[in-house]
Order: C-alpha cells, then sequence, then structure tokens
C-alpha cells in the first residue's frame, strides 16, 4: 500500500486534499492521471449500464435536496455508527470496528458506553438566520432516484422491468476515514435502481450478481481477489431484504467494493407516504396498478478506482541494459480502456526532424484519445516513464521513419514492438482500446 499510495502522489494520481494546509482527514483530491482514470472507469460502467442496454435511464440529481427526503428515507433515524470514547485519551472509535469494547485499543484506558452518531453531513441552506433551513449533504445518491422515481416513468416511456442509474458525489461524517480512498467523507457511487415485480425478484437478483461480477473483470480486476459476502439477516440496512457485497481482497484486506440489495418496496412507499404523492406505477402488460420491488447494485467509484490501481501495480526484474545487471521495472498493467493516457510519443533524438514528425502524429493521435509527447532523457528511460503510469503504447519516431513513414509501435505488457505505417497507427490504437475487445 505505502509503495501505491506514493507512486500515486508522485506521478499525479491522488493527493490529500488541502495538503500545504495540514491536509483534511478523510477527502482526496485526483491529479492529472487520477481524474483520467476515475472519469475512464465511470464512462466505462455508464457505458455498460446504461448505453449497452434498452431498461437502463440515466438521472444527474441535485446533491442537496429537501430535508424531509432523509426522515421519510429513514437516515434521519437510522443512519448511525455506534461510537465509543475512551475515558483517558478521548479518542473516539465505531464500535463494529473494536475488537475489544473494554481497553482503549491506542492507550489500553477505559472505554465508555457505546452512542449513537449520525454520520450525515449538515448543511445550511439560505442567508439569514431566522429563514436558513438546515439539510444534508446526500450520503447516498439513491434517494433522489426514488424521489424522481414518478417524473423518470412518465417522461421517459419505461416498462417494468427497468433501472435508473446515477453516478455523483455522497458525504458521510466517517469517525475514521482510512485505507487511502477506501474509506473517505466524500466520494463518488454508481448507483442503479432496478425497478421489478416482486415475482421476480429472486431470479432478477442472481442475474444481477452476474453482471456486476463480469463488469468487474472486464475493468481489469482478477477473480482470485474476489468474493462474495452475504449479510446476516440480523444485520442488515434498515432498508434491505437481502444484501450481498462483492468484496476485493487489498492490500490491507478484504473490503466492500459493491453492494447489492433487495430494497423491496421500503423507499417508494416511504416517500409515497411522507410527501402525499403517489409513486405507485402503472404496469400495462398487468393491468394493474403498484408499488414496484427495487433491486439496487451500488458501487463506489473511488473504491473500484482503488482496486484497479492496486490490481494493475507489478514491480519486474528486468535487465538493465548493463552486462549482466537487472533493474526494477514497475508497471501499471491497466486495461487499454481504463488507462488515463492511451499512446506516448516519443522521437528517438530530438535532432534531424525526428521531433518535428513525433510532434505532427501526437497532434493527430489526440483527436482521438489521451496522449502523450516526451523527448526528454534515454528512450530506455522514457519508456519506464509510461510504464509506471501505465501507458499500454508507446510509439517511437526514429532514424528510418524519414524514409518508410514507419515508427515502432511498442507494448507496455509483452514490451514486445511493431513496426507500422504512421497512418495506420491510430486505428490499431483504437481497435486495442475498444471496451469490449480488452
Ligand atoms: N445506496 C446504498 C448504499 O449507499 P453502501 O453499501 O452504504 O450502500 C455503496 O454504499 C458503495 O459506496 C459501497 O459499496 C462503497 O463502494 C461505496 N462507499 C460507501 N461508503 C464509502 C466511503 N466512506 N468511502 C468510499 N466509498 C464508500
Amino acid at each position: 500500500m505505502d509503495k501505491l499510495v506514493s507512486l500515486c502522489k508522485r506521478k499525479g494520481f491522488i493527493f490529500q486534499s488541502s495538503a500545504i494546509y495540514g491536509g483534511v482527514n478523510g477527502c482526496w483530491d485526483f491529479g492529472p492521471l487520477g481524474v483520467e482514470l476515475k472519469k475512464n472507469i465511470k464512462e466505462h460502467w455508464w457505458y455498460t449500464f446504461v448505453q449497452q442496454r434498452d431498461d437502463m435511464v440515466g438521472l444527474d440529481a441535485s446533491i442537496i435536496m429537501h430535508p424531509d427526503v432523509w426522515k421519510a428515507s429513514g437516515h434521519v433515524e437510522a443512519f448511525h455508527d455506534m461510537l465509543v470514547d475512551c475515558k483517558d485519551c478521548r479518542k473516539r472509535f465505531r464500535e463494529d470496528h473494536l475488537e475489544d469494547t473494554v481497553k482503549c485499543p491506542e492507550c489500553g484506558g477505559e472505554l465508555g458506553e457505546a452512542k449513537a452518531f449520525n454520520s450525515m453531513l449538515k448543511t445550511q441552506l439560505g442567508v439569514s438566520e431566522e429563514t436558513a433551513v438546515s439539510t444534508y449533504l446526500r450520503p447516498e445518491t439513491c434517494q433522489a432516484i426514488f424521489v424522481n422515481f414518478k417524473e423518470i416513468y412518465s417522461s421517459s416511456r419505461v416498462k417494468i422491468p427497468f433501472g435508473i442509474a446515477q453516478v455523483g458525489k455522497s458525504f458521510r461524517n466517517e469517525v475514521n476515514p482510512r485505507n487511502f480512498i477506501f474509506r473517505s467523507r466524500e466520494f463518488e457511487q454508481m448507483e442503479i435502481e432496478y425497478f421489478i415485480r416482486e415475482e421476480d425478484e429472486v431470479e432478477l437478483f442472481e442475474k444481477w450478481q452476474g453482471e456486476i461480477w463480469e463488469w468487474f473483470l472486464q475493468i481489469g480486476l482478477m477473480e482470485d481477489k474476489m468474493r462474495w459476502y452475504e449479510h446476516p439477516k440480523e444485520s442488515l440496512a434498515h432498508y434491505s431484504k437481502r444484501t450481498v457485497d462483492v468484496e476485493y481482497e487489498f492490500p490491507f484486506g478484504w473490503g466492500e467494493l459493491q453492494g447489492l440489495a433487495n430494497r423491496g418496496v421500503y423507499d417508494l412507499t416511504q416517500h409515497s407516504e411522507h410527501s402525499g404523492k403517489d409513486l405507485s406505477f402503472f404496469d400495462q402488460e398487468k393491468n394493474e396498478k403498484y408499488i414496484p420491488t427495487v433491486l439496487e447494485p451500488s458501487a463506489g467509484a473511488d473504491r473500484t478506482t482503488l482496486a484497479v490501481l492496486c490490481a494493475a501495480y507489478d514491480e519486474q526484474e528486468v535487465p538493465s541494459g548493463k552486462e549482466g545487471k537487472t533493474e526494477t521495472r514497475v508497471v501499471m498493467h491497466f486495461k487499454p480502456s481504463i488507462a488515463p493516457i492511451k499512446a506516448a510519443v516519443l522521437p528517438l533524438v530530438k535532432k534531424d526532424g525526428l521531433a518535428e514528425i513525433a510532434q505532427d502524429l501526437e497532434k493527430q493521435l489526440r483527436k482521438k484519445f489521451n496522449t502523450y509527447y516526451d523527448q526528454a532523457g534515454a528512450i530506455g528511460r522514457r519508456y519506464r516513464r509510461q510504464d509506471e503510469i501505465g501507458t499500454p503504447f508507446c510509439i517511437c519516431v526514429d532514424f528510418d521513419t524519414k524514409d518508410d513513414n514507419c515508427v515502432t509501435v511498442r507494448d507496455r505488457d509483452t514490451m514486445e514492438q511493431v513496426r507500422m505505417l504512421m497512418d495506420e497507427v491510430c486505428a490499431y490504437i483504437e481497435k486495442r482500446i475498444a471496451r469490449d475487445s480488452d
């Protein structure tokens, strides 16, 4: 983990928020490469679960919602952690994270009684003291989907079963933000609420399990580092009839990547009751009005980004170029569709017009995908720099290019080089980064 965190900082993937002021615990900034990586993951998710399906529509709702939403959803009442304070050092811990609930894990002092602490972040809307309204930053994106359910189904001509997808920020006042971006206070979720008939819940739950699993493999996670966890009945969230999680084996242990819950009719019923608006659905095929059952695949974009970073990280011993010596090659094996930069264009040397040819080629390629131009230092060092940030293809312009219009394209993983016409490079790379083909 330490090596990965250091690479993320050094190469511009992820920085601590407000670092020059000492940082903010549980908040992270995605730098030039991190923003591209996370964007590619979110786009891949949207492409798979929205664009490629005819039973899914999207939503981008506001983060701040009416305060009554959180009463209806049960969050004001039930969205809390049980916390215990140490009577000596005053540190606070989540009761469910403690092995021993009597002794403080930090100083060995006596721990107090567990108290409920609501994890939502409060905010004020309005400028005057008297009229300002207190509300919360959303702790999950899905409530906006339930609140907009009627608007969406009456404007989109959808039929049961159908889903509404949303990607966006959520906020939780986590007591112990930890493990880099795994548990943060501000994070992004990729959520689907899938509305179905109750009689289909078992079959469709299983189908979603298969689809979620497959997507994680498509973005580069290894099956032997993934497993299912079934929540026992007694510890289900207040809204859930059944929940399973996809867990990933991070360097610090197994952790939840994505939940899949059967929320039953809980949320639409609650919002119907609290708002006084009828949120039932008229099923024309069945000629029947009912509140649909909801299946919810809910993934964290930041946790998925962390899993992708962990899965990609590799160190290899390779010949250094000096007789009998080796060196460590750090390489990020991102899938080409997920890699922040797809191709780097490198002139073998700056002189003899090679730099100009390489710059022209890079300008052409950047119309189609993210590229990088680098002419500084020995070619081997430049390849290593690209390996470290996971660029799948390096294109070298050499002395022969001037005569034959050909360049070499180096594959990051095999380090093999193929020679091809400059005119063919773009199509070759586009084919290799196509989402379905990796
Ligand atoms: N709407 C259901 C829901 O929010 P959840 O299990 O609390 O369920 C879903 O959250 C996903 O959101 C988790 O599987 C995880 O990937 C991500 N997530 C939750 N809390 C997080 C946190 N503090 N930091 C980063 N990601 C988080």
